[in-house]
């Protein structure tokens, strides 16, 4: 398979390499992955993350394993193995299924290369065109908060609400980013912070619990997250926290947006109380660890509810950002994301 270099996912010289979020941004290790076991142990460490992501890592360990030589019926076996990974992003689906219709060819082997490669490919110009729609809806001077991690190390492009950003910073130049550092696992501590220093953008990173007070003195204009499942009738499942935001953000009357490419949209899941939400270790929120150790605050039994992800609901959206276009709520609500797929 040709080289394919992302931020965070490579392809090079016939090896397979991912770039360890958990350990960012203090420390840049990339693990080499030949295998599913390996995979799937990145994919729910979190290692590599992000819906895009992780749907790219997983077909592009698949097709290395195609070219490899690995039977058919394996083939198969990894395919659904990776798909069980992860329940709630829908994007590891989307790829998965486009995989097992390439297996299903008599010269799968390059079937299922030449789709790894077209993904990969079309998360790029996916994220380009999601940034362009969006950085319109963006004004000079604007604050601009986000949640989670949804930028070019989410994605093979420069990613989707972060794409978002990065593009009005470009056209701008003055736009400043509110980052809340997401609890548990605090990719916006960790990751968007990183990536906007990276990218010179002007950021203020402040615990999850500080939004409310920022929107009630007017420091924030519009609100920008990404996705991980977007049902048919527009409710949308994120990093949990994010319907906080949308609530706080409907009371304030402050513009709140979901950016995401048509991979991400699931007109299959009728609403979002239909979507799966997975739920994690609860040492997550008992304390924190990465790069710089373990912290164990809480009693070492404490019970603990810790969902990755909540349901936004699409009464509360002002727009959904994709790459075809920005849809307002009135034509989301009248069934236009279901004409999409
Ligand atoms: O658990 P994570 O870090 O994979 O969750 C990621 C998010 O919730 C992102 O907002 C979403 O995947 C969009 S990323 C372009």
């Amino acid at each position: 398979m040709q080289d394919l270099i992302a931020s965070s996912l490579k392809y090079q010289n016939n090896t397979l390499s991912v770039l360890d979020q958990y350990l960012l941004p203090h420390q840049q290790v990339w693990h080499e992955c030949d295998d599913v076991a390996s995979m799937r142990g990145l994919i729910l460490s979190l290692k590599i993350r992000g819906a895009p992501l992780i749907g790219l890592g997983a077909s592009l360990l698949v097709a290395h394993l195609a070219e490899q030589g690995t039977a058919k019926v394996a083939l198969a076996q990894a395919i659904d193995d990776l798909e069980a990974t992860r329940p709630t992003a829908v994007n590891l689906m989307h790829c998965m299924a486009k995989l097992r219709i390439a297996l299903q060819q008599d010269d799968y082997v390059t079937a299922i290369v030449t789709a790894a490669i077209t993904l990969f490919n079309e998360d790029i110009a996916l994220c380009e065109s999601m940034a362009n729609h969006g950085a319109v809806l963006v004004n000079s001077g604007d604050n601009i908060l986000t949640h989670c991690n949804t930028g070019a190390l989410a994605t093979a492009g420069i990613g989707t609400a972060l794409g978002v950003i990065y593009k009005a910073q470009q056209r701008h130049g003055d736009i400043h980013v509110w980052v809340d550092e997401t609890r548990p696992l605090l990719q916006g501590g960790r990751l968007t912070a990183f990536e906007l220093e990276r990218w010179q953008v002007p950021y203020t990173l402040i615990c999850d619990n500080m939004a409310a007070s920022l929107m009630a003195a007017g420091k924030i204009d519009k609100i920008f997250v990404g996705a991980d499942r977007i049902a048919a009738n527009g409710d949308f499942a994120n990093k949990v926290g994010t319907y906080n935001l949308a609530v706080l953000a409907h009371f304030h009357h402050i513009p709140f947006y979901v950016v995401a490419p048509l991979t991400t949209l699931d007109v299959n899941t009728a609403c979002g109380a239909d979507m799966e939400i997975e739920q994690r270790n609860s040492a997550e929120v008992r304390g924190v660890s990465g790069s710089f150790g373990e912290a164990l605050w809480a009693p070492t039994n404490a019970n603990v509810y810790n969902p990755a992800f909540d349901v936004t609901p699409a009464k509360l959206i002002t727009g959904w950002v994709l790459d075809t276009g920005v849809y307002d709520q009135q034509q989301v609500l009248a069934g236009k994301l279901k004409d999409l797929n």
